[in-house]
């Protein structure tokens, strides 16, 4: 690529706006142009409106850029990086897509939306032929593409290649979700320190449909969500990054823990996201030690971008089961969104 293409953050602040600087820090193909964030923030420089708590230092680029507001005249970006709570994403994304840019964002306002794809380029990179349709029906000049909630996204990654060679019935989750997930600040120590809790609003919904989206099909210009079934029990643990995934499946064909291994081990993901600059590769690991995946020790695994997959067995109620370790800030969030804009570039639909 001759020329960087300019992009900005939006919610640049928060824990996952902070997981874009980190990631675009020296990206092939992208250069941020502006950083938004809400008016407490506005007209600080960077460094002074963010408490920044990422291990790797903050780039030097964007300590001294100023925080604007999230308004497209303000920001002048072609594709825009949003981390908005929901709420404000609600009104603020759709101005981008109408002005032209497009929005590759982590809240969850427009994934229920058949013409908004929440986009997994390493299983179902189709989907975003969607946004065709979107601008089409919606008169935007730019568009809105998604990543799902943090916690369906090593669950739906590690169900693609089960689901293509058995066929998926029904799928139990328990989730071990890291603090990092609720943002900045976040849940207070004294709440998680020594403790588990047992409920995180509105997620159990999100982690049984999000999945079946993801893993759905394009059809007359909308997408068309799988038709197994998921029931989720979501929990917050004293993890800082990485969220884990016990899940126990039935499939439509029985397969055997070792069939099961060898088709997670050796999928590949489609030949359009294989040489993206954020492609895990290989997409799955398949740990065989009886204790891994652990989210201290696996959750850097391919840049945080893979899925890592342990535990494999059979189950004695239904066919299979296995815990599956994927990095929230990144491949649940930020990384997966530089992802969705890198297969945009490519399929040529900015
Ligand atoms: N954390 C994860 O693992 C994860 C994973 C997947 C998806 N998500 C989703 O990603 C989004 C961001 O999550 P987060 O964890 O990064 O949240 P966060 O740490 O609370 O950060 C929120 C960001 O939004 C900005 N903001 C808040 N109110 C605003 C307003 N009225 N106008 C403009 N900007 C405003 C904040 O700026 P100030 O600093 O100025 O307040 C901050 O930069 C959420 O929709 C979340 O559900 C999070």
């Amino acid at each position: 690529m001759s020329e960087k293409i300019p992009v900005a953050v939006l919610g640049a602040t928060g824990s996952v706006g902070q997981r874009f600087i980190s990631l675009l820090d020296n990206h092939p193909w992208f250069e941020v142009v502006a950083l938004a964030a809400s008016d407490r923030s506005a007209g600080k420089p960077y460094t002074e409106a963010c408490r920044w708590v990422l291990t790797d230092p903050m780039p030097a680029w964007a300590a001294e850029m100023v925080i604007v507001q999230p308004t497209p005249g303000q920001v002048e970006a072609k594709i825009v990086f949003s981390a908005l709570p929901s709420g404000q994403a609600k009104d603020i994304e759709p101005a981008f897509a109408r002005a032209g840019a497009a929005v590759c964002s982590n809240a969850s306002a427009y994934r229920d939306e058949p013409d908004v794809p929440i986009l997994f380029p390493e299983v179902t990179p189709e989907l975003i032929h969607v946004i065709k349709d979107q601008r089409q029906k919606r008169g935007w000049s730019g568009s809105i593409t998604t990543n799902s909630n943090c916690t369906s996204t090593g669950l739906s990654v590690a169900l693609k290649p089960l689901k293509d060679a058995f066929g998926l019935k029904k799928v139990f989750v328990v989730s071990m979700q890291a603090v990092s997930g609720a943002g900045y600040p976040g849940v207070s120590s004294l709440d998680i320190t020594d403790n588990v809790i047992p409920y995180i609003g509105g997620e159990e919904e999100k982690v049984e449909w999000e999945p079946r989206k993801i893993l759905g099909e394009l059809v007359n210009g909308e997408i068309k969500p799988a038709d197994f079934l998921i029931s989720a029990q979501t929990n917050r643990v004293h993890v800082t990054d990485g969220h884990m995934v016990c899940v126990n499946l039935e499939l439509e064909r029985k397969a055997s823990p070792e069939e099961a291994i060898e088709v997670l081990r050796n999928y590949q993901a489609p030949q359009a996201a294989r040489d993206l600059p954020s492609a895990p590769n290989p997409v799955i690991i398949v740990r065989d030690e009886p204790d891994r995946p652990q989210p201290r020790l696996d959750r850097s695994t391919g840049r945080g971008m893979a899925t890592v997959v342990g535990r494999v067995r059979p189950d004695i109620i239904l066919d299979l089961r296995f815990v599956v370790l994927s990095h929230n800030t990144i491949r649940g969030a930020a990384g997966g969104s530089l992802f969705n804009a890198e297969l945009q570039v490519k399929e040529n639909l900015l």
